[in-house]
């Protein structure tokens, strides 16, 4: 069986190169798409998880092609789509699917979606119910599940409540208002990645987005986004900033490895995605960011993290959750190692992503001879050492990214089983592990 084994790390100082965000990637290859003319991307990243979403766009009509690093993407318009021969394989991704799926509920073709086994125990019924209430007819398994056969086109706008603050969900839904006839809101609660709406603004549609007073018990402010049916996107020129959630296993890294100092370039820092730096640097890590700029109306700098080789114990809860809800797994293992006792709660969605989150980390991380109680909606763990041992990624990538960082902090290495599954979204990262380690 192929496995990796991390042993543990002593001083790190190095400058790495992380490659592109995975969600802008996904976003720019379906509005390059949709978009009129020519769209020149560089940086997409060449996971599975991303070049899946590109083979959907080809399957769907856009013509695809690499010069040397560039991707360049010959858009359909919203009118232009046509109906792929063959289901859509949108393997491990989430983001795939569900951002498909709106664009699918504005055509008037038949079309299946559908993705790996991860994906087909993944919820669904967040994004069918809007889609439905705009007029597509959506086929599911049981339970909302994929593979979902999807006949739409003639969409009306809604206005539409989201009781979970996702960005897929929200994304979906933006996606599907371009298709309808007026506008389409969205309200969420708290505040989510805003990839979609600055890139559909950088492909010249008008998207508003604002907060208003919250509609739920919690009282947390509501997101609230409106997007006018049948605004063209125009093809552009974007250079995808790096993924700060591919970023976050080596920042954990250096926040905890006595004197080390990494350097990162080109990060992007959408507010709905760094809340790991806020984190971070409250449990003691040194963030320092450098050369703040734009790009593709995405705010992005370069990051140099310095470790002091103690963090203390922190609290992760509420309206944090969003903007590091992929980052929990690669924090706990932080908080593994901290002093004192880390509180993650109102987490409930990380039982819904690759994995059962929750349930994974607190089995593999007690493997490790780490404190960790389950909770519903999250974990206690209590700080100390990772003693080390053989854990399995369960096939999760986030997972097994964050137990190879227990490796590097660990007392006497860890052995990952199932370690391939990195190539979903950060391709290059063992090399990577092996280089900074050594
Ligand atoms: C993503 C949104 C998040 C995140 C996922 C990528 C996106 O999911 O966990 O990895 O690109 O929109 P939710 O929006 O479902 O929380």
């Amino acid at each position: 069986m192929d496995v990796k084994k991390v042993k543990p790390a002593g001083r790190i100082k190095h400058k790495i190169v992380i490659p592109g965000d995975k969600s802008i990637s996904h976003r720019a290859a379906i509005m390059g798409m949709l978009a009129q003319g020519e769209t020149r991307i560089t940086n997409f990243l060449k996971a599975e998880d991303c070049l899946n979403t590109l083979a959907a766009c080809q399957q769907l009509g856009a013509t695809v092609n690499w010069h040397n690093e560039e991707l360049i993407i010959q858009g359909c318009g919203l009118e232009g789509l046509k109906p792929p021969r063959s289901v859509i394989d949108c393997g491990n991704s989430g983001t795939g699917v569900r951002l498909l799926s709106g664009v699918l509920a504005g055509q008037s073709f038949e079309s299946i979606i559908t993705g790996d086994e991860q994906i087909r125990r993944r919820p669904m019924q967040r994004i069918i119910d809007p889609l439905f209430r705009m007029g597509a007819q959506i086929e599911s398994e049981p339970g909302g599940r994929c593979p979902l056969r999807i006949c739409g086109g003639n969409l009306r706008a809604i206005d539409y409540i989201s009781t979970v603050a996702s960005a897929q969900v929200k994304s979906c839904i933006i996606l599907a208002g371009l298709f309808a006839q007026g506008k389409t809101s969205i309200s969420l609660p708290g505040s989510s990645r805003d990839h979609t709406e600055r890139l559909l603004r950088f492909f010249g549609v008008a998207v508003a987005s604002g907060t208003a007073p919250g509609s739920g018990p919690g009282q947390l402010p509501d997101e609230k986004i409106l997007v006018d049916g049948r605004s063209e996107l125009s093809g552009r020129k974007i250079n995808i900033p790096s993924d700060i959630s591919s970023a976050a296993f080596f920042m954990t890294a250096a926040a905890i490895l006595p004197g080390a100092e990494l350097k990162l370039e080109n990060i992007g820092l959408n507010p709905g995605r760094s809340g790991i730096i806020r984190v971070l640097v409250n449990m003691g890590a040194e963030v320092v960011m450098e050369n703040q700029r734009q790009e593709a109306g995405e705010p992005v700098a370069d990051l140099i993290i310095r470790g002091k080789g103690f963090l203390k114990s922190t609290h992760i809860y509420g309206p944090m959750i969003p903007g590091l809800i992929d980052e929990i797994p690669v924090l706990a293992v932080a908080a593994a190692v901290a002093e004192g006792e880390t509180i993650i709660s109102d987490a409930a969605e990380l039982r819904v992503k690759e994995t059962d989150r929750i349930s994974m980390l607190a089995t593999e991380l007690s493997s490790l001879g780490v404190e960790v109680e389950e909770r519903p909606d999250g974990m206690l763990i209590q700080g100390g050492n990772i003693r080390g041992g053989e854990v399995d990624s369960h096939g999760d990538h986030r997972l097994a990214m964050s137990l190879a960082i227990a490796g590097l902090v660990s007392e006497q290495g860890v052995t990952i089983k199932n370690p391939q599954c990195v190539n979903t979204s950060f391709p290059g990262f063992w090399e990577i592990l092996e280089k900074v380690a050594r």
